[in-house]
């Protein structure tokens, strides 16, 4: 049981929807959790995220990317926000806004991000159509921490989905929406525990529990 004076403050970044977000706060609602969720914050304003985490009663605040005069400003006002609620991990949920080595330094191996493919493949945006394309016959996630070279860093957890002969993007991405739900918990309890070291690209576990994520791989059905 981990006391509630030890667990990871931690801020979920998101943009949209935010079933990621849910699956998230989801876990963190064990007190088991080494990490407990203290704010959400969107950089779009209105986005169903917010009144998701507002539901569960957990802050959930706007820092507007427009209107702030630019990156920069942008990302002071979210570092100082951050800062101001001690956070001290930062989740990134399907937040769509590239950020700067500025703000990635200062939250060096305290910042994770969900991907939508199986890292390094399909960095980018419309991973599934590309999967698709490329005549893939596996696809999946990436959980990993951030680094300033978009979509890359060390990667803490992968699951995976056999790609179907009639998928389409939607499809797909529906079954891959299933594995984030799945993986990132696992990651957050792992880097919140910090029981782990990072070894250039490579993420191992230091301790017995929670245990290194074992790959998911969802068998055909
Ligand atoms: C998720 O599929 C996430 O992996 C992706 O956006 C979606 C957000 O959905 N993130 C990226 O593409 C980041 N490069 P959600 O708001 O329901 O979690």
């Amino acid at each position: 049981m981990t006391s509630t004076s030890t667990r990871r403050r931690t801020a979920i970044l998101v943009s949209g929807r935010g079933s990621n977000m849910t699956a998230l706060l989801a876990a963190a609602a064990d007190p088991a959790c080494p990490a407990r969720i203290d704010a959400v914050v969107a950089n779009v304003p209105g986005a169903p995220a917010l009144d998701k985490a507002a539901e569960a009663g957990v802050e959930a605040l706007t820092v507007d990317h427009r209107g702030l005069g630019g990156r920069k400003a942008f990302e002071e006002r979210l570092d100082a926000e951050l800062r101001a609620r001690e956070i001290e991990l930062v989740c990134l949920a399907g937040f769509m806004r590239i950020l700067t080595p500025w703000f990635v330094d200062r939250w060096s191996d305290r910042l994770i991000n969900i991907h939508p493919a199986l890292l390094p493949a399909f960095k980018g945006l419309d991973t599934h159509a590309r999967a698709l394309a490329e005549g893939c016959k596996i696809h999946g996630a990436t959980v990993h921490f951030v680094r300033s070279e978009m979509d890359t860093g060390p990667v803490i957890a992968q699951g995976a989905v056999a790609v179907l002969d009639d998928d389409t993007p939607e499809t797909l991405g529906a079954r891959v929406l299933e594995v984030e739900h799945a993986i990132y918990p696992q990651a957050l309890r792992l880097v919140a525990s910090g029981a782990y070291e990072i070894d250039g690209m490579r993420v191992r576990a230091t301790g017995g529990d929670p245990a290194m994520p074992a790959p998911l791989i969802v068998p055909d059905s």
